[in-house]
C-alpha cells in the first residue's frame, strides 16, 4: 500500500477542484495544495486548537509533590495513580502511532492533513505532561521507569492496548489499494477504535484522577489532565466527524453490517474499560467513587459515543452517574481549581516592545 501523497509528481498543474477532493481515498490531484478548502469545519478546528495550545510547566506541581513525598496517598490511591499514568502514557503514544502509520496515509484533504499534524503535536505534549508530573514528584529514572512499565504487567491493560493496535495493524497490512472499499472499510474500523480511545478511554482515565482530586489528592495532576481532556474532546469530535464524513462519501460502506460492527466495537471498548476498572480500583470504592458508579459512567459515555455516530445507544443510561466531573472541564463557569486555570489564548499577551 503506497499513500497517494508519496507518488512521484509529474509535470503539469494538478490543483484540485473542490468537487474532486475526497476526505479519504481521493486521487489524481496534488495533496500539497492548501486550497481550495473544502471542509471549513476542519480548518476551524485547527485554528481553535492553535489558540488553545498550553504547556505542562505552566501548571504548578508543588502541592502534589508534597503529597507524594509525605505519604499523603493511601496504598490504593497510589496504585490507581501509577496504573493510570502508565496506561495513559502508553495510550498517548499509541494514538499518534495510529495516526502517522495508518490513518494519515488515507487522508486526502489538505486541511485534515494539517489538523492531524497538529493533533500529533498535542499528543506529544500530553506525553510531556505525564513526564513532567513524574519528574516534578522528584522520581529518578528508575522510579519513573517502574511506573511506565506497569501497564505491561496487567493482562487487562495489555489486552486493551493490543485491541487498538490490532486495528492499526489491519490498516497497515491491508493490501487493497487506498480508496478501494476494502481499504476504506479497514480504515473505518480503525477510526472507530480511534474514536473509542479519544472519546472513552482517555476521559474515563482522567476521571479516575479527578475522583482523587475531588478529595483533595493530586489536584495539580488533575489540572494537567483537565488541559489534556480539553484537547481530547476536540480530537474525539474530529474523529466522529471523520467517520460520519466517510459514511457520507462512501455510503455503500456505512451499511447495516458496518453500523452493527460500530456498535460491537463500542461494546468491546466498554468491556475493556470495565476489566481495566476492576484491575485498578478496589471493590469497596476508592475515595467515594465505587467501581459500579464508574462503570455506569463508562456506559453513559459509550451511549453518547453511539449517538455521536448516529447509532442507537447500547445501554440506555439516562442520567449522568458522575455529574461532578464537569467541575474539571475547562471553560466551565464555576471552576473547581483555586489555581491558575484560565481560559486563555497562548500568545495573546505577548509584548513585542
Ligand atoms: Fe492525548
Ligand atoms: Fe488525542
Amino acid at each position: 500500500m503506497i499513500a497517494s501523497s508519496l507518488n512521484p509528481i509529474t509535470i503539469g498543474h494538478k490543483r484540485p477542484s473542490a468537487d474532486q477532493i475526497k476526505i479519504v481515498g481521493g486521487s489524481g490531484y496534488d495533496l500539497r495544495q492548501p486550497i481550495p478548502v473544502k471542509y471549513h469545519d476542519v480548518r476551524e478546528r485547527f485554528l481553535n486548537a492553535r489558540k488553545n495550545f498550553w504547556t505542562p510547566n505552566e501548571i504548578p506541581m508543588g502541592e502534589d509533590k508534597l503529597q507524594w513525598n509525605t505519604g499523603a496517598l493511601t496504598e490504593a490511591e497510589e496504585w490507581l495513580f501509577k496504573t493510570n499514568i502508565s496506561y495513559l502514557t502508553a495510550g498517548d503514544n499509541l494514538v499518534p502511532d495510529n495516526l502517522v502509520n495508518a490513518i494519515f496515509q488515507h487522508i486526502t484533504a489538505n486541511e485534515m492533513r494539517q489538523y492531524l499534524r497538529w493533533v500529533m503535536a498535542e499528543e506529544a505534549n500530553h506525553v510531556e505532561s505525564y513526564l513532567f508530573i513524574l519528574e516534578s514528584f522528584g522520581l529518578d529514572e528508575k522510579g519513573q521507569g517502574k511506573i511506565y512499565n506497569l501497564y505491561q504487567d496487567l493482562p487487562d491493560l495489555v489486552k486493551k492496548v493490543n485491541w487498538n493496535l490490532d486495528f492499526t495493524n489491519n490498516v497497515v497490512n491491508c493490501d487493497a489499494p487506498i480508496g478501494s472499499l476494502e481499504a476504506v472499510r479497514a480504515l473505518l474500523e480503525d477510526l472507530i477504535s480511534y474514536y473509542v480511545f479519544e472519546y472513552m478511554f482517555f476521559p474515563l482515565g482522567f476521571a479516575q484522577i479527578f475522583a482523587l482530586a475531588r478529595k483533595g489528592k493530586l489536584r495539580n495532576t488533575a489540572q494537567q489532565y483537565s488541559y489534556i481532556w480539553r484537547d481530547e474532546v476536540q480530537h474525539a469530535d474530529n474523529g466522529a466527524w471523520l467517520i460520519r464524513q466517510i459514511a457520507r462519501e462512501y455510503p455503500d460502506i456505512w451499511d447495516a453490517k458496518m453500523q452493527d460492527k460500530a456498535l460491537a466495537l463500542i461494546n468491546e471498548g466498554l468491556k475493556l474499560e470495565v476489566a481495566h476498572a476492576h484491575a485498578v480500583m478496589p471493590d469497596g470504592g476508592i475515595l467515594g467513587l465505587s467501581v459500579q458508579t464508574y462503570i455506569e459512567y463508562a456506559k453513559f459515555v459509550a451511549d453518547n459515543a453511539c449517538r455521536n455516530l448516529g447509532l442507537k445507544p447500547l445501554f440506555g443510561i439516562k442520567t449522568h452517574p458522575m455529574p461532578w466531573i464537569s467541575e474539571y472541564e475547562l471553560n466551565h463557569e464555576t471552576n473547581f481549581f483555586e489555581g491558575r486555570v484560565r481560559e486563555y489564548q497562548t500568545g495573546s499577551q505577548l509584548n513585542w516592545d
